[in-house]
Formats: C-alpha cells, structure tokens, sequence
C-alpha cells in the first residue's frame, strides 16, 4: 500500500507536469528557433483570428473509450501483429467517443489513480493555472477562407502573458488581450478546415507549462489538433490535442519535484511501464508515452510585449505580492507581519498560489499578507477545520498545516 501510494503522488506530480505542459526554454535551453518547425506552404489570404486556450483537461477513460488520437498509426486491440505488440510495448489501445479506434492515450490511465491520491481533479490544477495567467497558450489561425472548409490554414501556438479577467460563469471573458511571452516558444504548422472542424498534424508541438511556478518546456511529438469552430462565436473552439511525450522529458519534469529517492525511483518505474510509443531495440523498451488533453479556447487578442503600456512589468505571481510588500518599504513591519513571511508565506506560495493569485469570484489572492489577515476565520475553518483547502494536497503535509495553525492562532 505504501509504495503504490509513492507512485501515486510522484504519478500525480508528472500528470500535473504534463497537464500544464508549455515550452519555455529556461529549464532546458533549447531556443525557441529550435521549437520553430518550418511551414511547408503558405495559405495566402483569408481572415485571421486568435484564440486563447480557456480551458484544458487530461482525458479520462470510461468503458474504453477516450479522447486522443491514434498517434502510432495501428490498432493494439489483442488482434494485432506481433511486430506492432512489440513496438507499442504491449500497450491496449482505446477508442473515441465517435467511435474511432486505435486511439493511443496513456495519460488516461493515471486518472483513476490521481483520483485517489487528491481530494481533488489534478483538473483543477490546469484550471487555476490558466486563470491566474501562468498557462496561457494563444492559438493563431490566418489565411482563413471559409470558416466549414478550407485546404489551407496557418496555424500558430505562442505562450501568452497576462491576468485574464472570469466572468460570473466562471469562464474566461472573450476578447481579452494578452501579451506575447517572447521567452517561450513559438511552434508554426499548417492545417485545414473540414465540415467546420480544424484539423492540424502530425506536427512537432512545443508548449510552455507551469507546474508549481516551475516553467518547464514539454514537446509533444506527432502533435494532432482536431477541433470544433463555433459557427456562432467567432475564436470559441473545442476539441483536442494528442500526441507523444518522452519519458525522457517526464523524468526531468520530475527532477524538479521535491520527491525522496524512493518516490523518484517509483514514479519512474510507473512512468516507464506507460510507455507506448518509440520502441528502441537496443533497451526494449518504449521511450515515449501517448496523452491525450481535452480542450477549449475563446476568442482573444495578442500583442507583441512591447505594445502593452504597462509592458516591462512582470505580471508574475511572485513579482506581484512582492510589489505588494514593497509599497510602502519604510513602514515598518508587525511582528505578525514577520511571523507570517517566515512561517505562512513559503508554504502559501507553494500549496495555495496555483489558484489563489487572482482575487476572481469565490477566489482570494493568498499572496498577499493583508489577504490572510482579512480572512483568518475563513482560512482557519477551510484549512484546519474543514480541511478541504488546499484541494489539492501533493505537496502539502501535516507540518504545513500545523505551521498555519500556529499563525492562525486558536
Ligand atoms: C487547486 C486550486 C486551489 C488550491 C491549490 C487552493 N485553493 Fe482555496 N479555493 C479554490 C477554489 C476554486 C475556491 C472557491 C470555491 C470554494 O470556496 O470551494 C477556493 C476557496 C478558498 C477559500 C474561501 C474563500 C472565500 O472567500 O470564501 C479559502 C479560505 C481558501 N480557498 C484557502 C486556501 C488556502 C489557504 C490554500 C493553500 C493552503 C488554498 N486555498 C489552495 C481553489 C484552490
């Protein structure tokens, strides 16, 4: 029981990897001429439009069936040949909800397991990442002809910058502007409109994801794209992105955990019994696993960073509570004050700002001191009594808790 409950967590921490799943070359040095694949062709003409991925989701699995893509090309349903058995490491495959086979998605199968690590959907992770703007991934179609059929669309995937504003149903308002986050990566392919649906790849996809503040560049390989554009909502899409990830690339994700020995080792293991795609005959074994990811964008605006008038301000979560601080540098601070930077703040940056860097309804930003002292009796029952905040306790322990509870008071 002990060791699956390791894997689970380390399972959970490398799903929340890839869920927020964004290229920045900071982690790995790559340049984002480098993430460019060139663009085969152009689609002269037409319309652009962009759109701002609002919400995003790993697929689950349900009686075998998923969201993905067949990303290998074959079937694995028992009845495959030995030399695919082999190259897909013995991997089952699922279908899709209109009933296509052959879809590869392993992600899907760590849900259940995340299911019982969090009290919450590693889901909602994603969710609070793209709504206080550490997740924000722009997708720009242009040479756009007709909005049902076009042989010919431009397609480009950019990290966006900025605090996006909720509406009151929760979801990002549309036509909001957003900056270009030039340090991330910029991937360019070509694709086509079919009966209304967009249709991209296979394409190599790098993407900028933040995973507790950490900004990590996961590439995606044999990318596919195949979503809905609403005829009634100008930039609104649905639909998904599949693809392959190495596992390679998951364990160095994983390397920035704050993970024992045993866990690393443990989520290793797990991560490379997932392996589906790439098989390499020297080590028989599959370097890449397939995923899967549900997603939904709105209408939205980008501007290159200069052009924001209040470009040159870093927007961050850490930057923003520090400014805070900084307001006023002379006065001087509170005991109180003192005890909560030391004892609260490290724990709050790391288990609560995921989700609480914007003041959004039903949201508090927990970055800042005034914001804990304003609401001690709602953080003292959802966190100690309660205990249903954080939602999410991957890296949240007892000694956490009791650290607020001795700032909290009695
Ligand atoms: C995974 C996202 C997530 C994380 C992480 C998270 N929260 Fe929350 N929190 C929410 C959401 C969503 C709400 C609003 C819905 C609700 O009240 O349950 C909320 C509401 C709250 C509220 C009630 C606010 C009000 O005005 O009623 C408090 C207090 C709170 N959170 C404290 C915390 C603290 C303290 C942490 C870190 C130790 C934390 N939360 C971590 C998502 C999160």
């Amino acid at each position: 029981m002990m060791r699956t409950s390791s894997l689970s967590l380390a399972a959970l921490a490398t799903a929340g990897a890839l869920v927020f799943g964004c290229s920045s070359p900071s982690s790995t040095g790559s340049t984002s001429s480098e993430s460019n694949t060139p663009v085969n062709g152009t689609c002269a003409g037409g319309s652009s439009q962009t759109t701002i991925v609002s919400k995003l989701a790993f697929a689950r699995h349900k009686d075998g069936v998923t969201a993905g893509f067949d990303v290998d090309g074959f079937v694995s349903d028992g009845n495959q040949t030995p030399e695919q058995e082999t190259k897909s490491c013995s991997q089952m495959d699922f279908e899709d909800a209109d009933g296509t086979q052959g879809i590869d998605n392993q992600l899907a199968r760590l849900m259940p397991l995340l299911d019982t690590v969090t009290s919450a959907d590693v889901n909602l992770i994603i969710k609070g990442a793209i709504e206080n703007g550490q997740l924000l991934t722009a997708i720009t179609l242009s040479g756009i002809d007709n909005f049902e059929n076009d042989p010919c669309v431009e397609v480009m995937f950019q990290p966006g910058l900025g605090s996006p504003t909720l509406g009151t149903d929760g979801e990002l308002d549309p036509s909001q502007t957003f900056e270009v986050d030039t340090t991330g990566p910029t991937t360019h392919a070509v694709g086509a409109i079919k009966n209304g649906y967009l249709e991209i790849g296979p394409f190599e996809l790098n993407l900028l994801v933040v995973v507790f503040a950490e900004k990590f560049n996961l590439h995606i390989e044999r990318a596919r794209v195949r979503a809905k554009l609403d005829p009634l909502e100008r930039g609104r899409i649905v639909g998904s992105i599949g693809g392959g990830v190495k596992i390679q690339d998951l364990f160095d994700i994983i390397k920035e955990f704050d993970l024992g020995h045993t866990e690393k080792d443990a989520a290793e293991n797990f991560i490379k019994g997932l392996g589906d795609l790439d098989y390499d005959t020297a080590t028989k074994a599959c370097t890449a696993m397939s995923v899967g990811v549900t997603l939904s964008g709105r209408r939205a605006f980008i501007v290159p960073a200069a052009e924001r008038p209040d470009a040159g301000l870093d927007a961050g979560p850490t930057d923003a509570g520090a400014s805070d601080a900084e307001a006023d540098p002379d006065a001087p601070k509170s005991a109180d004050e003192t005890k909560w930077e030391t004892i609260v703040k490290p724990i709050a940056d790391r288990n609560c700002g995921t989700c609480h860097s914007v003041s959004a309804p039903g949201r508090i930003d927990l970055r800042k001191y005034s914001t804990w002292v304003a609401n001690k009796s709602t953080i003292k029952q959802r966190v100690l009594v309660q205990q249903d905040m954080p939602p999410v306790t991957i890296s949240f322990s007892a000694q956490d808790r009791s650290a607020i509870a001795s700032w909290v008071g009695n």
